[in-house]
């Protein structure tokens, strides 16, 4: 019998968790996990909050310093009306019941995505849970609503271009730095690890840009079942990776 090297090293027990100062997370599988139970769609969605609320408290614990959730893609569009009205609606509940607790933990919450196609009253509530929160110096939660990243690269592109064409920039000074600092996340550290859970292995349109160099963990638990074990589970995954950024040393992240 031959034995994969590569499956010793996944067996081999972590030598230390290593926490990332950014985590992605695809929060997938709640309609599935709501199907699997005989219960509406939208009933995984409310459940899905509780497992974020929970992921939440665990970065807070873990000491993980920026936290991106996908909440709703550019492209959920494409689903049941009443669906969509469901999970915009559960974003106002999600501000509403846990704004202050979000303050009370020093949270700085900020969310991320096109402005495009969501009513006044709702871009309302995001600029005041941004600014209710802004000064918070603990997690940074960074909410993906509305987001696509396609369409993040086309609006910077779309704001360098007009820099631009009023003169203030040259095309020679369109460097990454400049992209990158003309992206949603501006400021924030690319994220080193990106979870997926439902077992799907594709990116959707998740920071497309920031991900060049993420380490990514695609579990099989649906979202509203990822729990405290599976997080200790993908850290333990995360810290035997060899993060090598191009080079042949792996990189202490
Ligand atoms: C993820 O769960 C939540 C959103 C995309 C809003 P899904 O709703 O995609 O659940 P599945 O993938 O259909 O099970
Ligand atoms: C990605 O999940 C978007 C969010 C989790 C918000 P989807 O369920 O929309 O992705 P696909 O359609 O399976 O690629
Ligand atoms: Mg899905």
């Amino acid at each position: 019998m031959s034995i994969d090297p590569a499956s010793i090293a996944e067996l081999a027990p972590p030598a230390s968790l290593r926490i990332p100062a950014h985590i992605g997370v695809i929060m997938d599988g709640n309609g599935r996990w709501a199907k699997a139970r005989g219960k509406r769609r939208t009933e995984g969605h409310i459940e899905g909050v509780k497992a974020l609320r929970n992921l939440v408290e665990l970065c807070i614990n873990y000491g993980v310093a920026n936290l991106t959730v996908f909440s709703f893609s550019s492209e959920n569009w494409t689903r049941p009306k009443d669906e969509i009205v469901f999970i915009f609606n559960l974003l106002r509940r999600f501000v509403a019941s846990d704004l202050q607790r979000l303050i009370r933990n020093n949270v700085q919450v900020r969310i991320i995505g096109s402005r495009d196609g969501l009513e006044p009253s709702l871009i309302r509530l995001i600029d005041d849970v941004e600014a209710k929160t802004a000064a918070n110096t603990g997690l940074v939660l960074i909410v993906a609503f509305n987001y696509g990243g396609k369409a993040e690269i086309a609006e910077a592109a779309r704001k360098l271009a007009r820099e631009v064409a009023a003169g203030r920039l040259s095309p020679e000074a369109i460097t990454e730095d400049r992209i990158a600092g003309a992206l949603y996340t501006a400021g924030l550290p690319d994220p080193d690890l990106i979870i997926r859970t439902s077992g799907e292995q594709r990116i959707s349109n998740f920071l497309l840009w920031q991900a060049a160099y993420a380490e990514f963990v695609f579990v099989e638990e649906n979202w509203p079942d990822f729990n405290e074990d599976s997080f200790v589970r993908v850290l333990e995954t995360f810290a035997r990776r060899d993060r090598r950024f191009g080079g042949v040393e792996a990189v202490q992240s």
